[in-house]
């Protein structure tokens, strides 16, 4: 309890730790006032029922004294009064407290969602080749709601209740010391009982039930996010299934989670209930008067009524915390993560760039395979030169421009920046210089615009260059003659009403828009018709010259104009030069030009 105490709180920030700790100790407060309510009613019975006859207790016969109330009624009076008066305190701080809850955990959940949102963007991007997006996505949204709600609201809902329970349990002691211990003991073990007893069942079913909800949503977003294949394929009713099948088995952790929450509680209050019944019966066997029975009977009452609930609360908060004790692991491992580095926030300055990137030596092995991706490669790309990379499928020319790009950081030799290394320090100046153009752009449901002007805010956004930017991508004409709202069109969820090729231009536009001096093209033509591809290269090769553009292809056609190109074979550079001496010379060359 206390390592998982321990655990939510690392979860939050100092400012909501101290809210946290505020909320604690108003559920105390509310358990006083809660206990004064129920104490307050006390006094007025026992009044009540020694007016006229019997002799009262004489705890009330001090209170009268005290009060200074001598006159029989008057005293009922008062202790009336004081019974609304506490009860009246104790409803007002209940609905300020509901108010009070419900803006903390609010206030939680966006707070910590935020930081586990900025926790993993702040990982390096090799830190997702090793992370299922979806799973982060689900933390970020949605685990987080579930740690604050399962973890740190049943803590406070333990701490009233518990206070609220012991209240109750000295109350009785001082009025019925045998009473109120055979209570605790009965009571008290019964539920320690069921706790230990179900305690590894709710371990299982935490784990279970986290488990069914990542694949509940997985299904969920691999059936939309690969919705062209599935209506193609035909395999709605596989993805319901599954879906169905997940849900099932979800809805029945959670039933048998309710079951052991709420059951106990009705065999415990049958329970009760027969133990004051053979106690009054007991009490009663020698013509006990009333007057005197009453005020410790409406004790009895009103604590089972509370006493009862209070014990059960804390039996289904401790539930709920051992529950949700996987969601919460999951979440601070990741957030206090300390062999995942951090990437230093760009310092908004650029790294000079002025002749030449020198590769030296450079391997690289992904995490958890095998074989290493790049093997000692070496090579030099030279200031406003073009360079292809060009070799199989699975060569290694995405790794070799993701390091290029500074995304991978070599498992060993150096990337030169005008024979500066490339540093963790310095990798965020270096991208600044980089305009990059994946094979799968990725398009955001927004107008032309602020596809191309990629993250910038509205106000910051310059016209000029988007314009300039779509130009050069031969992208202004198309925007203007064909589009209705122009530079303003809205071109849908991943631009799904944009052609392949219009798409890969609004994906040239955006890596130019910010000035880039390198260019970094991957594969961003091969899905395109030849004509299509033609069109985008002229479009590059008039930047040639202008800017470094680095460019893998899969057709060597779209390569001739290069300066230099470099074949890659397993990982390594087999040879090097331009078209014609790489036609002419290399064999590894002649290969993929077959
Ligand atoms: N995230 C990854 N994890 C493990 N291995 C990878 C990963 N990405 C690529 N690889 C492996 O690295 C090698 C080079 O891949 P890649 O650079 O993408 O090739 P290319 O772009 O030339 O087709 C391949 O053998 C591929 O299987
Ligand atoms: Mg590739």
């Amino acid at each position: 309890m206390i390592a998982t105490a321990r655990q939510a709180l690392g979860l939050l920030d100092r400012k909501d730790r101290r809210r946290f700790f505020w909320l604690l100790l108003l559920s105390v407060v509310l358990a006083m006032l809660e206990i004064a309510g129920i104490g307050s009613i006390v006094p007025f019975i026992g009044a009540l029922a020694s007016t006229g006859d019997g002799p009262a207790h004489p705890y009330l016969v001090r209170l009268q004294h005290w009060s200074g109330y001598e006159q029989e009624h008057s005293f009922l009076v008062f202790l009336g009064s004081c019974v609304i008066a506490a009860m009246t305190l104790r409803n007002v701080f209940f609905a300020f407290s509901n108010w009070l809850v419900a803006l903390f955990t609010a206030l939680c959940r966006r707070n910590l969602a935020t930081r586990l949102l900025e926790c993993y963007l702040s990982r390096p991007y090799a830190y997702f080749l090793t992370r299922n997006t979806n799973e982060l996505r689900r933390n970020v949204f949605e685990e987080s709601a579930q740690v604050i709600e399962g973890v740190l609201i049943p803590f406070t809902r333990i701490a009233s209740s518990s206070c609220v329970a012991l209240a109750i349990l000295t109350m009785l002691f001082i009025t019925d010391p045998s009473a109120a211990a055979t209570a605790f003991v009965t009571l008290g073990s019964a539920y320690a009982l069921i706790y230990w007893y179900t305690g590894s069942r709710v371990d299982k079913l935490g784990q279970l039930g986290h488990g069914y909800r990542q694949q509940a949503h997985r299904v969920g977003s691999e059936a939309f996010g690969g919705i062209k294949d599935l209506k193609l394929l035909k395999r709605e009713a596989l993805f319901i299934d599954s879906y169905r099948s997940i849900s099932e088995r979800l809805t029945r952790v959670d039933m048998r989670r309710n079951a052991i929450g709420l059951i106990p509680r009705y065999a415990i209050e049958t329970l009760a209930i027969a133990g004051v019944v053979m106690f009054i019966l007991y009490t009663s066997r020698g013509g006990a008067a009333l007057g005197q029975m009453l005020p410790v009977l409406a004790l009895y009452l009103l604590a089972g009524y509370r006493l009862l609930p209070a014990l059960q609360s804390i039996y289904t908060n401790l539930g709920y915390l051992r529950f949700n004790r996987v969601v919460l692991q999951t979440l601070h491992d990741d957030l206090a993560d300390p062999a995942q580095p951090v990437e230093s926030r760009s310092t908004g300055e650029t790294l000079g760039f002025e002749h030449a990137i020198d590769i030296c030596d450079v391997s690289f092995a992904y995490p958890q395979a095998q074989a290493e991706a790049l093997q000692g490669v070496s090579l030099r790309i030279d200031k406003n030169t073009s360079v292809a990379f060009v070799g199989t499928t699975g060569a290694g020319k995405t790794t070799l421009v993701d390091m290029l790009m500074g995304l991978l950081r070599p498992t060993s030799g150096s990337i030169l920046i005008d024979g500066v290394s490339l540093t963790a320090d310095n990798v965020g100046a270096w991208q600044r210089n980089i305009g990059y153009v994946p094979q799968h752009i990725w398009l955001s449901d927004d107008s032309i615009t602020r596809n191309i002007a990629f993250g910038v805010p509205d106000e910051d956004i310059d016209h000029e260059a988007v314009r300039a930017a779509a130009t050069a991508a031969s992208l202004h004409e198309f925007i203007l003659t064909e589009l209705g709202q122009g530079y303003d069109t809205v071109i849908g969820e991943r631009g799904i009403r944009l052609s392949g090729g219009q798409r890969q231009r609004v994906g040239i536009a955006r890596a130019l828009y910010h000035r880039p001096s390198v260019l970094v093209l991957d594969e961003a033509t091969s899905a395109l018709d030849g004509a299509t591809e033609k069109a985008i290269i002229e479009a590059v090769d008039t930047l040639s010259r202008k800017i470094t553009v680095v460019l893998i292809a899969h057709r060597l056609n779209t390569v001739i104009d290069c300066d230099r190109i470099f074949v890659l074979e397993r990982g390594c550079v087999v040879d090097d030069g331009d078209y014609a001496s790489l036609l002419r010379d290399s064999s590894a060359f002649q290969r993929l030009a077959r």
